[in-house]
């Protein structure tokens, strides 16, 4: 660990964004009212079959359909000047495109953004996290080309609608989670498993369907509404597991590689995937009697067309891993496999809730560094991070604000320091929601939710009112 042990000055830039996300499906209930159509959400949690913790769902969540007033007095407490939430896209468009169009969803969306507005709060809006439309999904979903331009049209329609009051977009969260646990290894909807080869399908239809929702909003709105187009990518941060190990450095090159460079390389590059990422794909493709990599290739025109289609940098970091050397020459293809690399948690790194979360504060300023000077120097947002608490939490939940202070001094490092052109942090999340596969048996929120309480009321952590302090001196 090279940090310095007090950052240099507790003075955040100005103008920082202070910020909290939540999305869609892990808090809006209302899963089938006013003409909703499902997702592939909807579906996966109904299906039960104990792939979500006691066959838990988001049909009611937190009720952020019914009590958007409820979640705006949270973020009034706070004092966020930014708030991060994600349209759930088939709310707006129920068969996912715009043969019909749901004026409720319209409504309801347009009463959020008028609201934050009002309150001098910008909204920073995701257009996809994970809740694609079971109508969509019956056609193929990202394993089919086509839905590169279902996804385009119903970016156009988002940027049509509620453009003129929102200036910051992120058309697609975390599309290395989407495809690895979606695609992959089936944990997450639509639990597909088709290890090694639809995992780069769906990686590379998501790439493409960002930098055409990217280039609509250029062309068609861009001039008028003045906002930015993103794609919110998550990373864990990696250290070589022996640091002395050139084989664990090179693993650890791999390992950011098939993370982050997957789709930060040709986005913020040069359209083209990471050179690593090409040549282990393509040479274990080879020893495994493939005719071609697995991995598919851009055509020279579509290189052109995604490059550069990134306004910010949109980064979620949790969590960070030591990185060994594996040879996985003789297992069957995946992208664990191709990447011949072990993740590995420091068993002495604190794990609060989830079991994969380890706390490694440092692992982001080191990450955001990287970021700099791999990606050209762009303005970076930390769009997620925080830290889970396992239910039932205390609402005195000092020990996670000293994660988060410890996490907000290292940013400061990374400001101060390493010169990281960072323009702002927000939590995730907002409130206590439904945590994926994992129900709600995990708590992220700076707002509690009961949700044994037909009212789900919301009570702030200690954590929440530590967090206001810091963002109304905007120090820490
Ligand atoms: C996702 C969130 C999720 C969080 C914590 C991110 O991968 O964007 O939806 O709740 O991590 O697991």
């Amino acid at each position: 660990m090279d940090s310095l042990s007090n950052p240099p000055s507790f003075q955040f830039p100005a103008g920082f964004a202070w910020g909290a996300s939540t999305s869609a499906y892990q808090i809006e209930g209302g899963w089938d009212a006013d003409g909703k159509g499902p997702s592939v959400w909807d579906t996966f949690c109904h299906q039960g079959g104990g792939r979500v913790f006691q066959n838990q769902t988001g049909d009611v969540a937190c009720g952020s359909y019914t009590q958007w007033e409820d979640d705006l007095k949270c973020i009034k407490q706070l004092g966020l000047t930014h708030y991060r939430f994600s349209l759930s896209w088939s709310r707006l468009l129920p068969d996912g495109t715009t043969g019909f169009i749901n004026q409720k969803g319209i409504a309801y969306y347009n009463r959020i953004i008028d609201d934050l507005l009002a309150n001098g709060i910008c909204p920073l809006v995701t257009l996809y996290h994970f809740d694609m439309p079971q109508a969509v999904e019956n056609q193929g979903g990202w394993r089919s080309d086509k839905t590169v331009e279902i996804f385009n049209e119903y970016a156009r329609f988002c940027f049509d609608t509620f453009g003129n009051k929102v200036k910051f977009w992120i058309t697609i969260n975390e599309p290395h989670v989407v495809a690895e646990y979606g695609y992959e290894q089936g944990l997450i909807a639509p639990g597909v498993t088709d290890p090694g080869i639809g995992v780069y399908h769906v990686g590379h239809n998501m790439i493409k369907a960002h930098a055409k929702a990217w280039h609509t909003y250029h062309l068609l709105f861009k001039e008028k509404q003045h906002g930015q187009v993103s794609i919110s990518l998550d990373s864990d941060w990696a250290e070589p597991f022996d640091p002395s190990s050139v084989k664990d450095q090179e693993a650890v090159q791999r390992y950011l590689a098939f993370n982050l460079g997957w789709f930060a390389h040709p986005v913020f590059i040069n359209g083209d995937y990471p050179p690593l990422m090409k040549s282990q794909i393509s040479s274990k493709s080879k020893q495994q009697g493939f005719m071609d990599s697995r991995l598919p290739e851009f055509t020279d025109e579509e290189m052109k067309m995604i490059q550069g289609t990134a306004d910010f940098f949109c980064l979620n970091y949790y969590t960070t891993r030591k990185v060994k050397h594996q040879d996985s020459s003789h297992t069957k293809p995946s992208i664990k496999a191709d990447q011949d690399a072990d993740a590995i948690q420091d068993p002495s790194w604190p794990v609060p809730g989830i079991e994969w979360l380890a706390v490694v504060p440092w692992g982001l300023r080191k990450l955001l560094k990287f970021i700099k000077d791999t990606f050209k120097d762009p303005e970076i947002y930390i769009t997620e991070n925080g830290f889970a608490q396992i239910d039932p939490a205390p609402l005195d939940d000092s020990q996670r604000w000293e994660y988060f202070r410890q996490t907000l001094s290292e940013i400061l490092k990374g400001v101060h320091v390493d010169a990281v052109n960072l323009k702002g942090y927000f939590v995730w999340s907002l409130l206590d929601n439904f945590e994926w596969h994992y129900g709600y048996s995990q708590r992220f929120g700076l707002f509690h939710v009961d949700f044994e309480n037909p009212k789900l009321p919301r009570t702030p952590y200690r954590s929440a009112l530590e967090y206001k302090k810091v963002i109304s001196q905007n120090c820490l």
